[in-house]
């Protein structure tokens, strides 16, 4: 199995952006954890990270041919982007929504996401916890498909 994580705008920034709204560890640290937990259950990560909305996009649409399924955190994006929404809609890959913060806990702004109708299913509020736990389910949908 293949896994796609994409990322969103300031994630980047993971570790030292609101610690207390997103945790301690920093993107690279999710990263390796998420890579490991993936070679435990012999799948293969490809990682990305973009601020950009049309970068986000362009590997979506690479997606095909290329992943199984996906890990989508697509940050503030998750809120706002049609663009990000009909890349998803086009391609058709499976995947889980993740955020590492309870987003319907939060500003009504971010109570409202573009994508997780789209999603198998969306994982929220386990801070970086959540990746692992929409790997899991990514893995599971798969093989269930
Ligand atoms: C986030 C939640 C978004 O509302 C926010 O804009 C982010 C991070 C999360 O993982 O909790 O950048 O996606």
């Amino acid at each position: 199995m293949r896994i796609a994580v994409l990322n969103g705008p300031n994630l980047n920034l993971l570790g030292s952006r609101e610690p207390a709204v997103y945790g301690r560890a920093s993107l690279a640290d999710i990263e390796s954890a998420v890579r490991q937990a993936a070679a435990d259950r012999g799948a293969e990560i490809d990682w990305f990270q973009s601020n950009h909305e049309g970068a986000l996009i362009d590997a979506v649409q690479a997606l095909p041919g290329r992943a199984d399924g996906a890990l989508v955190n697509a940050g503030a994006l998750t809120h706002t982007s049609l663009a990000l929404r009909d890349a998803m809609l086009a391609v058709h890959i499976p995947f889980v929504e993740v955020h590492l913060s309870n987003i319907f806990a939060r500003e009504p702004a971010r109570r409202q996401t573009l994508l997780a109708d789209l999603a198998v299913g969306l994982v929220c509020g386990f801070g970086a916890q959540s990746y692992l736990l929409g790997l899991e389910a990514i893995l599971g949908a798969l093989r269930d498909a």
